[in-house]
Parts: C-alpha cells; structure tokens; sequence
C-alpha cells in the first residue's frame, strides 16, 4: 500500500509540497509535518494544541465522540470493575496485565517504598497550617530528587523503574503527610499489610489516640477512583511532565511539574471547584440562576465539571462515577444528601438546555468525584491532590515511554511574534 500524504501548496514558492500521514491503532491520522519549517520557513499555528498531536504513544486511547477510554486497549468499564488501582498502575507502566507473580512482585516493590525518608518529614513544618495542600504535594514531590540520588539517571532502565515505583509508593505517604499537617495531628506511617487504598485511608484518619477501621465501602471507592483518574493521554499536566522531561530533567522534578499543572481549575483543581460551586448554589431552587450565569458571556463563571476538550459526549468515566458516588451514599447512609441532589438537578437542566447541548457540554469526571470524597470524609481543599494520586502511574508510565522513545527531543514550540519590531534603546532623559 502506497504511504498516504498531503500535498500543500507553497504561496511563497508556488511549490507543491508532499507531507506523510501517519495511521495510528486507532484515532485520526497524524500529518507529519516535521519537514514543514525547513522547507517552506513557515510554522503552525494552534493555540491549545487542539488540532496537534505532540508524540505517539500506545498507552491510552480516547474517542472523543462516543465517549471511550481505553488504558493499553482494555475499556475503562472493565478496569473499574474488574481490576485494582496496582494492577492498573502496572498496566500502565509494563504495557500488559501482570501475571500473579508479576502482580505480588509489583505489590511488594510499591509497599516497600512507601516510606519516605524522616529528614523529608521535616519539610512540612516550613508550611503554615493553612497551606493548599497542593501547594505542599508539589514542593515535597518535587524535593524527593533531593533526597533519591540513585534512582535519578535517566538513561538507565533500572533506575526509571526504581523512581517509577517510589513516585507510585510515596505519593499517598507526602499527600497524607500535608492532610495530617493541615489538621495538626502526627503523621501515620504507612502500612505495609493493608491495600493501596486502604493504606492511604489509614494514614489519612487514623489517630494514635483511638483504634481505626477501614471502612471496605470507601477502600473499593477510592480504589475505583484512582483507577478511573490513572490517565488520560496528552492532557495539560501529562503534556507537562513530558515537556519538563524532555529537558532531561530528573523524573521527581518532571512529575513536581504536572502536579503543578494539574492543580488549576480548568484541569484537576475542578473537582474542588464543584463543590465550591455546589456550596455556592446553595439548594435547587438557585439553579437556574446559576446556569443563566454560566452561559452569560459576559460572566467569568462556568459550570465546573462540566465540558471537556476531548469528549463531546459523556465522559466515560463521569458515568461510572455517578453510578458509584449513589451506591456509596447509599451504603453510608447518606443516600438523602442535599448536594448529590442539587448535583444531579443541575446536570438534568444543563443536558436539556440548547447553550449545553449545542456546545456538546457534559458532565466530567470531576463533577461526581467530589460529592464521593466529601461522603469518605475529605476536605474539598484536599480533592486534587487525590487526583494527583491517581495520575501518577499515568504520568510515570508517558514519561517512561517519552525517555525511551528514538524520536524523542526537547520539547520546543515556536510562536507566531506579533511585538514590536527591532527598534533602538533610548537612554531615560531622552524618553518623552
Ligand atoms: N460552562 C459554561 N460554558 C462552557 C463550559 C462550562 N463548564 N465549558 C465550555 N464552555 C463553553 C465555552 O464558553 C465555549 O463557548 P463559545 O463557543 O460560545 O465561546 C465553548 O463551550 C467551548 O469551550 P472552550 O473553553 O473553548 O473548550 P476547551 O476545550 O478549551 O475547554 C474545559 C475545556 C474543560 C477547560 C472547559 O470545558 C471548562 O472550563 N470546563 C470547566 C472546568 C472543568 O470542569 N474542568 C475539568 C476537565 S475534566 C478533568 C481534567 O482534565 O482535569
């Protein structure tokens, strides 16, 4: 079969010019425009990448569309429901599902690295008591390269993986460790018997004072929603990790990097902003308010967790939540809650109004996750950095594919320059 290309033409040269289009798995053809700047001296143009595809990569698929995700081509749906946050974690990293061996090998690398150094505890006691703790989760993560010397050459395959397997292992021991500082109780230890969830609900709400019992309920929730924030292909934070780590830097720095890019409201700090949303709403009656305001364009203010760049239909993984998020509730017995209520009355008269429907606006992952999270006992303040949990096999595993990729350089976008052009200095006493 011949390569398929486009021709474009040329204005300046009149020269007709031949680009190769790549085909994927699945998904759209790419057109491989690589060439373009040395032959015709001209750049693209796309602000928010939405039209450009930054590397290849065979980790997760999405379509947009009908609303599929795919990690390593098994259906979200059935990870969720089938697998464990681990499993997936390694899936994501090793490209397969584990054997049994290969699953307690991988288990027993995460538990015995999730301590994190003492001296590293001591970073804490430099934020004040109400620091965000994404603002802690970001500095603490980032000054483990500081401390993790042996696992920071990227050009070796066994140092990757040791870092891979401590960001994996030590993020809900930092996270944890910024909610205990937040609250003023000590820090708990992690536990090397208990789940990866599990784990983190214990160092969470356990208190030395009184005995702690993991509730199964919120383990399997938590468990399901790292796996359904585990990755997403190219997003923002993603997108950074691998520009950050494409300079060479260490993996801890690159993945400091994404926590950072996650934290704002139009990406992973929106499951904090729908609950200030809902909280601000107040109760059913307001709703139509707030939606008016949401589609005034003239006001700043959208419907968190509401639209996505990729999806134009239901966010899978939103729909999955919205079916946990109800049985949690009820099984905690909190099936009457206000907010799951006002939740789900906003989402009924945005899915019917013309401005959604039109701009094919749906309810996203982070619109249920929140109202689970506050049933599990979490500070909205602290919802993100949750989500920071959950992407950080997905980050670990494109970085991973990124560094070992042929293709891959430093990442270096250029610009279309609409300043000033070059003009002389003026000395101060000359300026009018
Ligand atoms: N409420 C009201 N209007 C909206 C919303 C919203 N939540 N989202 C998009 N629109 C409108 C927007 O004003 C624009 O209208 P028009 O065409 O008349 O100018 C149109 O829909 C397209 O929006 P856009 O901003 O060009 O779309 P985008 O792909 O650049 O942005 C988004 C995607 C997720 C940033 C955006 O939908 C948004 O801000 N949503 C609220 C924040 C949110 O829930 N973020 C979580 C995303 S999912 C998890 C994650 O990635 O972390």
């Amino acid at each position: 079969m011949s390569q398929k290309t486009v021709t474009l033409n040329d204005p300046a040269t009149g020269k007709n010019l031949e680009f190769p289009v790549r085909e994927g798995t699945l998904g759209p053809d790419v057109i491989d425009i690589k060439s373009l700047y040395g032959e015709t001296g001209a750049f693209t143009y796309d602000p928010g990448f939405t039209s450009t595809a930054s590397c290849k990569s065979s980790i997760t698929y999405i379509d947009g569309d009908k609303g599929v995700l795919l990690y390593r081509g098994y259906p979200i749906e059935q990870l969720a429901e089938k697998s464990s946050f681990l499993e997936v974690s390694y899936l994501l990293q090793y490209g397969e599902l584990p054997t049994k061996e290969e699953l307690e090998s991988y288990q027993t690398s995460i538990t015995k690295h999730n301590m994190v150094n003492q001296a590293l505890k001591n970073f804490f006691n430099g934020f004040h008591y109400d620091a965000h703790p994404m603002a802690m989760l970001t500095a603490v993560v980032g000054s483990l390269s500081a401390f993790y010397h042996d696992s920071i050459d990227i050009n070796d395959p066994e140092s990757r993986e040791l870092c891979a397997h401590r960001i994996v292992a030590k993020m809900p021991t930092i996270a944890a460790a910024a909610f205990k500082h937040m609250i003023g109780e000590p820090f708990v230890y992690p536990k090397s018997n208990l789940s990866y969830a599990g784990n983190f609900l214990n160092m969470l709400f356990s208190r030395p004072t009184e005995p702690y019992e993991i509730n199964p309920v919120a383990e399997k929730a938590l468990d399901q929603l790292l796996i359904l924030h585990a990755d997403h292909e190219q997003n923002a934070s993603t997108s950074t990790v691998r520009l950050a780590g494409s300079t060479g830097t260490n993996p801890f720095a690159a993945i400091a990097a994404g926590c950072a890019a996650l934290w704002g409201p139009a990406h992973g700090g929106a499951n904090e902003a729908v609950l200030n949303m809902l909280e601000e709403i107040g109760t059913v009656e307001n709703v139509p308010k707030f939606i008016a305001k949401a589609k005034d364009k003239n006001d700043p203010f959208r419907l968190m967790g509401f639209g996505h760049r990729v999806y134009k239909n239901y966010d899978p993984r939103a729909t999955i939540i919205r079916k946990t998020c109800h049985e949690v509730l009820t099984e905690l017995g909190m099936s009457n809650d206000p907010q799951l209520e006002l939740a789900m009355r906003l989402e009924e008269i945005a899915l019917k109004d013309d401005y959604f429907v039109e701009r094919k606006l749906y309810p996203n992952v982070d619109f249920y996750s929140g109202i689970i999270y506050r049933a599990l006992g979490i500070p909205t303040e602290f919802f993100t950095v949750l989500f920071a949990i959950g992407r950080a096999p997905g980050w670990v595993a494109q970085w991973m594919e990124m560094i070992t990729d042929p293709e891959q350089r430093i990442g270096r976008p250029r610009q279309l320059y609409v300043g000033a052009p070059q003009r002389d200095y003026v000395p101060l006493d000359q300026r009018g």
